[in-house]
C-alpha cells in the first residue's frame, strides 16, 4: 500500500525494554472485548481472524484500528483488498473466538455468515452484537505487528439487549447482568 509506514525503535530504547513475559502479564491485566476481523481473499474466499487489539481512533472522520501479527494471513488479504469488517462478538461466543484463532484451514466451513451489502464481505450476524465495515486508510508496521487503520463506511448495532464477549488474563467472561450490576452498586453504597 502507498504511504505504508514503519515505527522505528531507537537502539537505546530497545536496549531498555522490559522482557516479553513482563510485558505480556502487564498488558494481560487490561480487559478487552473480542472481535473477528473479516475480509475476502484474492479468489473471493471469506477470511477471518480473532482480534482483541481493536480500538476506536477518531470520531470525525470515523476511524478505528485493528492490530495484527505481521505473519497473519488475514492481514495480508485485508491490506490487498483494502476493505474489512470488524465483527464485535456477543457473549457466549467463545467457540467462535477459538475457531477464528485456530489453525483450521477453512474457518468459514463451520461458521454462519452472510455477505455485507457493500462488497459482500463476511458478516457474522448471529455471533456479534455490532459490526463496522471499513476501507483501509492507513497501515503502520510496528514491531512484530501491523496496525491497520480503517474508515468506517457502514455498520450498525444488531441487538442492544445483547452483551459482549470479554477477554481478560487469557480468560473469557461476560458483562454482568442488570441484577448483578444493581447488587454491586448497592453493596458499594452500603459500604460507604
Ligand atoms: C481472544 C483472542 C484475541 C486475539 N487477539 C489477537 C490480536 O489482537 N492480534 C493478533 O494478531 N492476533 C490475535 N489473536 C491470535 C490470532 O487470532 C491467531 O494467531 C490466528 O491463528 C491468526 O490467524 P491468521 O494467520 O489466519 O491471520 C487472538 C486470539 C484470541 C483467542
Amino acid at each position: 500500500m502507498r504511504g505504508r509506514q514503519d515505527v522505528r525503535v531507537p537502539p537505546e530504547v530497545a536496549g531498555a525494554c522490559v522482557d516479553g513475559t513482563t510485558f505480556r502479564s502487564v498488558m494481560g491485566a487490561f480487559p478487552s472485548g473480542v472481535t473477528v476481523v473479516t475480509t475476502l481473499g484474492t479468489g473471493g474466499a471469506p477470511l477471518g481472524v480473532t482480534c482483541s487489539a481493536t480500538c476506536s481512533v477518531s470520531l470525525d472522520p470515523p476511524l478505528l484500528l485493528v492490530c495484527l501479527n505481521r505473519n497473519s494471513r488475514v492481514l495480508s488479504a485485508l491490506v490487498d483488498r483494502g476493505q474489512f469488517i470488524v465483527n464485535f462478538l456477543r457473549d457466549s461466543r467463545e467457540n467462535t473466538s477459538s475457531l477464528f484463532a485456530s489453525s483450521t484451514a477453512d474457518r468459514f466451513a463451520s461458521a454462519v455468515w452472510e455477505p455485507s451489502r457493500r462488497g459482500g464481505l463476511p458478516l457474522l450476524v448471529a455471533d456479534s452484537i455490532a459490526h463496522a465495515q471499513c476501507e483501509v486508510v492507513g497501515v503502520i508496521d510496528a514491531g512484530d505487528h501491523t496496525i491497520v487503520i480503517g474508515a468506517a463506511v457502514d455498520g450498525n448495532v444488531h441487538d442492544d439487549a445483547l452483551g459482549p464477549l470479554l477477554y481478560w488474563r487469557r480468560r473469557y467472561g461476560r458483562w454482568p447482568a442488570e441484577d448483578d450490576t444493581r447488587t454491586i452498586a448497592l453493596t458499594l453504597a452500603a459500604e460507604g
